[in-house]
């Protein structure tokens, strides 16, 4: 299994790229069962989720052509001939669960593994499973299996306990082919979301309301083929912009949405540190002021998100006195805390929240462990600042999210190299 060697490195400085989202790709990539028309897909990520998701479409009948010089996905599911979602690749990852709305909609019956829990969380898909079912569907959920069947969904009023991601992606997508109008309330407004629609309104959809709380869908009888490309990934932005600040650096962040990571600047300048909207991206530099302390409390968007919790308590180790860092949305998201007490930083937490007494404890480099793939990023952005070498292992989580991280990292001047673990 391979590790990733970090020694301590100089501020890092120049410009990065950051690649198309992953939390889009792989509902747009779900979304594609909707019509037996081929779809083309710009700016994809090659990601390990994203080789998962084609392994589970073509499982299915799908054929997919992968171009990665031009990340590009052709994608022709005209040929999908099974309501079965291989369990084996389900299991690998819990983003094929967007898959439940959709294939059932194209065949009127689906059979998928339940995703299950995970480090971060217990991860229910309770809100999935209501939202369908208030659409019409019959869903047996038995012997960690989730078995559904309907002749058409209904338009209905969806409430949302929760404005979850996942519920609201499933539920949108499979009411795009609903006899009548289908409202979701209460539901997530994540940019991701924003971008789905698009996509499917580009497929024949009437979507309204997307990025707000309150989505109307009137359904159609037939969705058809499009090609759309994909937003940039907001996290892996947020991710460079930490790791300028982290290591008192300079970095141009391009192909960078601003308005996907306003919580992240507005934290990243309550910290000290500079950022500006320039014509080629986000410059973020943390070379300029002395860096101090903030509270964050994570929350569903457009409050701060919590995949960038892990990265940024990284960075509020660092600074002088002390932060507070409070997760909202997943319930066993501080893994990395005990990780980065390895490294020295003496964190205390508390149940959902974390006390980080600032840079009075130094970083210093030992082997660490990732848990989930944020939690990893972080640890590797601790290693660039710690006193001498830090070993990061489990690492596939890691390159579940981020693609050419470690070439991105050396090309600003990090001192990261990825290895075969003994
Ligand atoms: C998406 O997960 C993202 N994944 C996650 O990113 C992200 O952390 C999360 O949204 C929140 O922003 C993808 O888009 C592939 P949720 P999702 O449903 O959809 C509870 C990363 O690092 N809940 O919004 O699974 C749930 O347990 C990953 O890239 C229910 O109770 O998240 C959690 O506490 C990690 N019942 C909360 O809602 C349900 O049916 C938010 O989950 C569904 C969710």
């Amino acid at each position: 299994m391979a590790k990733f060697v970090v020694e301590q490195s100089a501020p890092l400085r120049g410009e990065v790229t950051v690649s198309g989202s992953k939390n889009a790709v792989l509902p747009i990539m779900a979304a594609t069962i909707l019509t037996g028309e081929p779809c083309e897909i710009n700016d994809v990520p090659h990601l390990k989720d994203v080789d998962v998701m084609c392994a589970i479409l073509r499982a299915m009948g799908g054929k997919i052509q992968e171009d990665w010089t031009n990340h590009t996905l052709r994608i022709d599911n005209s040929g999908i001939n099974t309501s079965e979602a291989p369990s084996d690749l389900v299991q690998k990852m819990r983003a094929s669960f967007f898959i439940l709305g959709p294939l059932l909609a194209r065949t009127g019956r689906a059979s998928i593994a339940l995703p299950g829990g995970c480090t971060i969380g217990n991860r229910p898909i309770d809100l999935h499973n209501k939202g369908l079912r208030q659409l019409g569907a019959v869903i047996r959920v038995e012997q960690g299996r989730v078995d559904a069947m309907i002749e058409r969904y209904k338009g209905a009023l969806v409430y949302l306990d929760f404005p979850s991601v996942g519920a609201t992606e499933n539920i949108m997508m499979a009411a795009t082919l609903a006899r009548g109008v289908t409202t979701i309330e209460n539901a997530a407004e994540e940019p991701e979301i924003v971008d789905l629609a698009n996509f499917l309104n580009k497929m024949g959809a009437k979507i309204k309301g997307a990025g707000t709380d309150t989505i109307r869908i009137e359904g159609v009888e037939k969705l058809h083929g499009t090609h759309h490309a994909v937003i940039p990934d907001r996290i892996e932005t947020g991710t460079f912009m930490v790791a300028a600040a982290i290591t008192r650096g300079d970095i141009l962040i391009k192909n960078s949405v601003p308005d996907h990571v306003r919580p992240v600047i507005a934290k990243l300048m309550e910290c000290g540190a500079v950022v500006n909207d320039e014509v080629e991206g986000l410059r973020v530099r943390g070379d300029l002021r002395q860096l101090t302390a903030t509270n964050i409390k994570t929350l569903p968007y457009p409050g701060f998100p919590t995949d960038m919790q892990a990265i940024f308590m990284s960075l509020l180790t660092t600074v002088e006195g002390e932060s507070t860092v409070i997760e909202t949305v997943f319930e066993n998201r501080f893994m990395h805390a005990t990780e980065l007490c390895r490294m020295g930083a003496n964190i205390e937490v508390d149940g959902r929240k974390a006390t980080i007494p600032g840079d009075i404890y130094r970083l210093k480099g030992t082997r660490v462990i990732s848990t989930d793939l944020r939690a990893g990023a972080a640890l590797v952005l601790a290693g660039l600042i710690a006193e001498g070498t830090t070993e990061v292992t489990e690492i596939y989580h890691i390159e579940r999210g981020y693609e050419n991280f470690v070439e991105k990292l050396q090309g600003l001047g990090a001192k990261i190299e990825r290895v075969e673990d003994e």
